[in-house]
């Protein structure tokens, strides 16, 4: 079976384009793959952050997975900072990665331009080198994320390529390895619509986080009424009817695209449905469609913070699976990269 990973940092709460780029589309992929989804804690300390907040948010994005429909009977679900290969691995991916890939990575740039170099964490440019070791720990086949993660992907692709040449191949059949690859080299798995959503306030940046104001997203935990609000408030345009790809009309089209992913319907389908409407009518309509579709979320979350002993033992079990595999890579790693075996 081939394998897939993918996971979210614990800052902040997790918002519609999270879901719509990756939450919602690991559902299906369970199915067919063997999945292993985590909670990346050890990014979410790269920028500062609030120390007595982050296990709280490390369980409630555990909570929102499975309410979501990740299904623990296929997929393994972990806390990163459980597998300590991840780290390890990373220290040794480390050691062969140029600063200059690591420099030019664009959110390292976006986010170090804003704090400024005394300011900045070590651990904020080294992100992508942990993040690569948690894809090729599992020897992943494909990962699915939002349009955001495909710079790092290629670096953890460009990554496993340069440490297969370095240490894999035939130096390290010669030491008693199995020869071949050490890393699969990993596939990103985009999708086709709402890999970027992009912001209430503004069609043209990233639904994100970390943007100051609240109203810039639909978190997937926000009441009925705030949903409400915030879609009845968000950034329009004076142009009649409603259309999508219209470079002018930003908002309209990200607002047709959040439509046609919670309803379900196909481009075609909302196309046809809101070319005549107006703002107003079609705001009560996404409102209502997005309520709609969290509110089963929201249900299954309160369930599941209810039964927090439940949640973790899932957290434990996962733990228990990823360390089986991530181990036998890391150990493979060590050897190929000749440390003296303990
Ligand atoms: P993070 O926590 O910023 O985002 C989690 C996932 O949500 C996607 N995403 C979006 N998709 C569409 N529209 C948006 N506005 C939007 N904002 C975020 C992201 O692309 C991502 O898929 N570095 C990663 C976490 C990570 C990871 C990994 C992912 C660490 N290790 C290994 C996959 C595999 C991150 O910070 O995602």
């Amino acid at each position: 079976k081939k394998r897939i990973v993918s996971g979210i940092q614990p800052t902040g709460s997790v918002h519609l384009g999270n879901y719509l780029g990756a939450i919602k589309n690991w559902i299906p992929l369970q199915d067919v793959y063997e999945t292993l989804f985590f909670i990346v804690d050890l990014h979410a300390i790269t920028l500062p952050y609030d120390a007595q907040e982050l296990s709280k948010a490390t369980r409630t994005t555990a909570a929102i997975y499975l309410a979501c429909g990740v299904d623990v009977s296929k997929a393994s679900v972990f806390v990163q900072s459980h597998v300590r290969a991840h780290v390890e691995l990373m220290w040794l991916l480390s050691s062969a990665t140029p600063i200059g890939w690591l420099n030019r990575m664009i959110q390292f740039k976006e986010k170090s331009r804003k704090m400024g170099d005394e300011n900045v964490g070590v651990a904020l440019l080294t992100y992508p080198v942990l993040m690569a070791s948690d894809i090729l720990l599992y020897q992943s086949d494909l990962v699915p994320v939002g349009e955001d993660q495909k710079q790092h992907l290629e670096l953890t692709r460009e990554l496993a390529g340069r440490l297969n040449f370095l240490y894999g191949g035939r130096k390290w059949k010669k030491m008693g390895g199995r020869g071949g690859a050490i890393f699969k080299v990993p596939e990103p798995l985009i999708p086709p619509s709402g890999a970027r959503v992009m912001s209430l306030s503004d069609g043209l940046s990233k639904m994100s986080k970390s943007a100051p104001s609240d109203q810039s997203r639909i978190n997937l935990l926000d009441p009925k009424d705030v949903v409400a609000n915030k879609i009845k408030r968000c950034k329009t345009d004076s142009y009649p009817g409603m259309e999508f790809d219209n470079p002018d009309r930003p908002e309209c089209n990200n607002l047709l695209t959040i439509y046609q992913l919670v309803s379900g319907k196909t481009k075609e389908e909302v196309s046809q449905e809101c070319q005549d409407m107006n703002w107003g009518t079609f705001k009560t309509l996404l409102a209502d469609s997005i309520i709609d579709h969290l509110h089963p979320i929201q249900v299954r979350y309160e369930e599941i913070m209810y039964d927090s002993a439940y949640l973790d033992r899932i957290l434990v079990e996962g733990a228990t699976k990823a360390t089986n595999i991530a181990d036998a890579t890391l150990n493979n790693v060590y050897q190929a990269m000749g440390f003296l075996k303990r």
